[in-house]
């Protein structure tokens, strides 16, 4: 039998003496607070074509040799020991998920190799146009894109030089494909896009797609705005209610991310979502788990640390000797954030542009 890494979660049993991939749900993943996690974030490259200001730095990032990264194949291995433990959603991430070559026909292949019902992608859309029949083809689902202002000049300056036109013909496109869910991600930021709230809605609403805004994170280059540029979705929520009337009621589906939605009460079938990343903490309901394109898991977006599973897969190890050790690790999630709460506006040093979110 070849040989393991050592494990470095320090857990090897739980108070009532079974190993930690045995407690909670048998055979599901949960951590030592009882949070059952099956939605895989899975970042498949730290490559982006455009440079966002909260997200990557102006020069890019060091590019890494190939080998560094997991193949198609490896993914898939990966994926197939997730699945075994319960984890029944994936989202792929990035970098920017299109950037990575032939990436659908990694989508066919989290399909039809590995089980993978529900197949998300999280986009800046710039490539979208030309992917997105056979994206929808090969199994992708729903799709969230990035779309910070529906100005071009200021949509080029927060993503230093993107194109909104591009984002449009790709939202057009993968709409026309059929995909079954579209949303639009909004990151607002105080005195630059934050006026512009109810007409993206207008927008959004008019072509069938869901609006998000959320608030921006003192992750990686974000904590570089600073603190006065995060808007709160308290401050979102009286902004938009000048314009539009919003139900008071909220629904969250704890199947999905932390967005909670608020609808239209002249027509409930359109909704608009919010993410209070910062103000309202929402980790107690987790349900994620993340892995980097170089084969780390992230329990937490809001930690830097990582276990590598790469040497693991290229070592040869089976299956379910991967998710034992994905179990094991998963186990010691950390309970959450502490964006800005311990009276510091630190700067959390976790690679947001690779990590996706
Ligand atoms: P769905 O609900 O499945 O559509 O996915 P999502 O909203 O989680 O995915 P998306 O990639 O569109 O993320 C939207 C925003 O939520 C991004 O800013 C993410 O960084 C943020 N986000 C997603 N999951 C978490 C999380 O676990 N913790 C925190 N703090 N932010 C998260
Ligand atoms: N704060 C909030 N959201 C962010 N995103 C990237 N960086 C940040 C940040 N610092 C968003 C992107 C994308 C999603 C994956 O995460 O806009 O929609
Ligand atoms: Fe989950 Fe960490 Fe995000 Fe909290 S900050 S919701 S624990 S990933």
């Amino acid at each position: 039998m070849s040989r393991l890494p050592v494990i470095s979660t320090g857990i090897t049993t739980t108070p009532s003496g079974k190993p930690p991939h045995q407690v909670g749900i048998p055979g599901w993943l949960s951590d030592r607070y009882g949070r059952q996690l099956r939605y895989l974030r899975l970042s498949v490259t730290d490559r982006c074509d455009l440079t966002c200001k909260y997200c990557m730095p102006e020069e890019g990032i060091p590019a890494s040799p190939r080998s560094e990264f997991l193949s198609f194949e490896e993914i898939v291995r990966l994926v197939r020991a997730f699945r075994n433990l319960g984890v029944s959603t994936v989202r792929l991430t990035g970098g920017e998920p299109l950037v990575r070559k032939d990436i659908e026909h990694l989508v066919g292949m989290l399909r039809d190799q590995a089980g993978i019902t529900d197949i998300a992608m999280t986009s800046n859309g710039s490539a979208l146009a030309k992917k997105a029949k056979v994206l929808v083809e090969n199994g992708l689902q729903r799709i969230n894109v990035s779309l910070d202002s529906l100005d071009a000049l200021r949509f080029q300056t927060m993503t230093r030089g993107g194109k909104l036109e591009r984002v449009l013909h790709g939202l057009d496109a993968i709409q026309e494909a059929g995909v079954s869910e579209t949303k639009i991600n909004t990151v607002v930021v105080r005195d630059f896009n934050h006026n512009e709230l109810a007409n993206i809605v207008d927008w959004a609403w008019s072509r069938h797609i869901t609006p998000r805004f959320i608030e921006l994170m003192p992750l990686g280059e974000g904590a570089r705005l600073g603190r006065e540029a995060v808007f709160s979705v308290a401050e979102m929520k009286a902004h938009l209610c000048q314009h539009l009337e919003l139900s008071s009621d909220s629904s969250h589906d704890i199947r999905r991310g932390p967005a909670y939605y608020l609808y239209s009460v002249t027509d409930p079938t359109k909704k608009v979502g919010f993410i209070g990343a910062v103000t309202d903490n929402f980790c107690a309901q987790c349900n994620r788990v993340r892995l980097t394109p170089k084969g780390e898991i992230r329990a937490c977006l809001a930690s830097p640390d990582g276990i590598s599973l790469k040497e693991l897969l290229r070592t040869g190890a089976q299956e379910q000797q991967i998710s034992e050790y994905i179990a094991s690790a998963l186990f010691r999630k950390g309970e959450g954030h502490e964006f800005y709460t311990r009276g510091s506006d630190q700067h959390h040093q976790v690679d947001m542009s690779s990590l996706g979110g």
